[in-house]
């Protein structure tokens, strides 16, 4: 059990990549909070994993808001004092060029995407000292290490990608690291909506050396690696999960 006795908070989890990440920490003995704006699914999924019986506990949690992560954050505080793991996944994407993005769409990508991720950590610094041995872990994107048809979208992971280091350097002396993931075109319900629809699947599949889309399942295997012990010298590093798209 790679994670065993440590306390998680995986944002965006119902679906995707979240919902594969949570599964994986609580099959390795962590205790995960899965804090999702979908209370619907939240309900379902709690349902699904059963199985999992007291190890994981499905949230409301809108990362945009303050006063969601503090009531989510004070739950698990009261239960548990500390926070060992804190994984910023939820995330929106949309196919849209610079031209046909408004200012309230850029606005709205940059609040999920990346202060939700600030309000996160901020509020949960605490938990996380109180860790004395926390990870967190950012989803960014390739899009965040390279430019992308969806400006609003790039700034938003590469701006998350800077923050991780920052936080990084500032925040080791408390025994916090803090790293960054970069998948490329995943299986996931995003993952297709960022496939142009005028562009057939096998002609993106060319640009990625691998032939094919990551599942979330690869994508989660990263992510464990960096919020287990084993990547214990490991922050401030940024590793990309893309097939090999961006190696060429
Ligand atoms: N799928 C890909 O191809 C891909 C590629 C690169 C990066 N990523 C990043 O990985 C992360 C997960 O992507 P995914 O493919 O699983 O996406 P997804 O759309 O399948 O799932 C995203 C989850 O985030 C939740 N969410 C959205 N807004 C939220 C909010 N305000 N508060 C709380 N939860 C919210 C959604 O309800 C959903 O459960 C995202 O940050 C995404 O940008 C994905």
């Amino acid at each position: 059990m790679r994670l065993k006795g440590k306390v998680a908070l995986v944002t965006g989890g119902n679906k995707g990549i979240g919902a594969a990440v949570v599964r994986r920490f609580a099959s390795e003995g962590a205790k995960v909070w899965s804090g999702d704006i979908l209370t619907d699914k939240t309900k379902e999924l709690a349902d699904n994993l059963a199985n999992d019986k007291g190890n994981i506990i499905h949230e409301t949690l809108d990362v945009t808001s303050q006063t969601s992560w503090q009531l989510l954050i004070n739950k698990i505080v009261h239960e548990t004092r500390k926070i060992d793991i804190l994984i910023n996944n939820a995330g929106i994407y949309e196919r849209r060029s610079i031209e046909e993005t408004t200012e309230e769409q850029f606005d709205k990508m940059l609040a999920v995407n990346t202060k939700g991720p600030f309000i996160g950590i901020k509020l949960a610094l605490d938990a996380l000292k109180a860790s004395g041995n926390a990870s967190i872990v950012n989803l960014s994107s390739t899009a965040g290490l390279r430019g992308s048809f969806a400006v609003h979208y790039g700034a938003s992971k590469g701006a998350l990608r800077l923050m991780t280091k920052s936080i990084a350097s500032k925040y080791a002396k408390d025994g916090i690291r803090c790293n960054s993931v970069h998948p490329g075109p995943i299986d996931t319900e995003m993952g297709h909506t960022a496939v142009p629809p005028d562009q057939l699947k096998e002609r993106l599949y060319e640009r990625i050396p691998m032939g094919r889309f990551g599942t979330a399942e690869e994508v989660a295997n990263v992510i464990l690696f960096l919020a287990s012990d084993e990547s214990s010298f490991v922050t401030g590093s940024e590793v990309v999960v893309d097939g090999g798209a961006t190696s060429k």
